[in-house]
């Protein structure tokens, strides 16, 4: 069986859907989530099977949403590393820290991984036009991966996104439309689009496919440490499709037995002050978050006001003893530098914000020394060179 796909469920109220349609929503409004039939896979699936396949994400064929092999749109992506920081992870006193690196992805971030999935889902179900309204990563990765699949697409973006996931976006021929506001302007605008068109939208949690791909980054990182969960996870959060996704894959894992059941990371949410709707919810104990007015923030993929899936992303903080936490541009820009100038890597900001998030949380004791932690970084730093001030000096300046 290629893959085990078996129906939607809505992730709040009890409805279900066949999969044979193009779906959006569940008609009460909320995310629909891919369900698969897990007693089959656990009979015919077994962790062995893994050691001849490819590397890459759709080794993990059975639990993604594609049914045949033909559908697949896939630019070699690459299993990420899970990689050490030596002397961030000293200065930090955070021995056991790991950093799940998806710069090395197509596009740069781990957006590859949602459009991947998510446009070989959507040409298996006919479509020809997807759109979607971004902060520019999953623009450039969607527009890229709907080239590969003969798509349309047209990508709504806010007039500030960074330059760089801007340009390549155009690059690709996508219509791009750019919009004042923040990406909730954008997601307005993309669906009076698809009303008008006919268009399938794919922005976060407006259909169920994207997610399955970001999932992939918690079977990936569950296969490279031989299947021992850490104990924390950090997740720089803005629409939460990286957390959520993750969080399945566990659920997956578990309900095949291939990881110890009932164990989970605690999942740690970070957001930045300038817009950090599910901190707030946390930390005032609601279980949805409100829509964070004049949201800004230097780690751009982070700026989302309002989360379509907030009630379920604070369902899993809850359920898995974690935190949602707010760290300042100021201390985004200064880890970032810390990253480079100690162990020469280039996170992106919001990498910079989950390792500046681990910080603080070890400084306050929700984070342990003998803990194992991983940390994601979510795309490259090169995406977002125009933040990079360092004092350029002529060699005659510098004598
Ligand atoms: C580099 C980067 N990191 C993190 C995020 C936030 O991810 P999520 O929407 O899955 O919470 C984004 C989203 O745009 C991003 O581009
Ligand atoms: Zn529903």
């Amino acid at each position: 069986m290629f893959s085990g796909l078996s129906h939607l469920a809505c992730s709040t109220c009890d409805k279900t859907y066949g999969t044979e349609f193009r779906r959006q929503m569940c008609e009460c409004g909320s995310p629909l989530f891919v369900q698969y039939d897990m007693d089959s896979l656990k009979r015919e699936w077994t962790r062995d099977q893994l050691a001849e396949r490819k590397q890459g994400m759709w080794r993990y064929h059975e639990l993604l949403p594609v049914t045949h092999p033909d559908y697949m749109i896939s630019m070699n992506e690459v299993m990420t590393p899970l990689m050490t920081l030596p002397n961030i992870s000293k200065d930090m006193d955070v021995p056991l820290l790991l950093v799940k690196d998806e710069s090395v992805l197509p596009t740069g971030t781990f957006k590859a991984r949602g459009a991947s999935v998510g446009i070989s889902r959507a040409k298996q179900l006919g479509v020809k036009e997807i759109a979607l309204a971004t902060n520019g990563n999953a623009g450039a990765a969607w527009a890229a991966y709907a080239v590969r699949a003969g798509m349309k697409s047209l990508i709504a973006m806010p007039t500030s996104a960074p330059r760089v996931p801007y340009l390549e976006t155009c690059y690709t021929g996508a219509d791009v439309r750019l919009l004042e506001g923040t990406i909730a302007e954008a997601g307005i605008f993309v669906a009076d689009y698809v009303l008008q068109t006919g268009a399938y939208e794919v922005s976060t949690f407006k259909e169920p496919y994207r997610l399955e791909g970001k999932k992939t980054i918690g079977f990936e990182l569950a296969e490279q440490l031989s299947w021992k969960v850490p104990d924390v996870i950090v997740f720089p959060t803005g629409g939460g499709a990286g957390v959520v996704g993750i969080y399945k894959a566990l659920v997956e894992l578990q309900s095949l037995g291939w990881i110890e059941e009932g164990r989970f990371p605690k999942m740690v949410v970070i957001q930045a002050e300038g817009c950090a709707p599910l901190v707030r919810a946390y930390e005032s104990g609601e279980k949805v978050s409100t829509y964070y007015e004049n949201a800004e923030t230097i780690a751009y993929g982070m700026r989302v006001p309002k989360s379509l899936a907030d009630a379920h992303i604070l369902s899993i903080i809850a359920k898995t003893e974690g935190i949602a936490y707010a760290v300042s541009d100021a201390d985004i820009r200064k880890e970032r530098q810390n990253i480079v100038r100690l162990d020469g890597f280039h996170a992106c900001p919001e990498g910079a914000a989950a390792l500046a998030g681990v910080r603080k949380l070890r400084e306050i004791g929700f984070i342990k020394a003998s803990e194992r932690v991983v940390s994601i970084n979510t795309g490259s730093g090169l995406k977002y060179v125009d933040q990079i001030d360092c004092a350029v000096q002529t060699a005659q300046e510098k004598i």
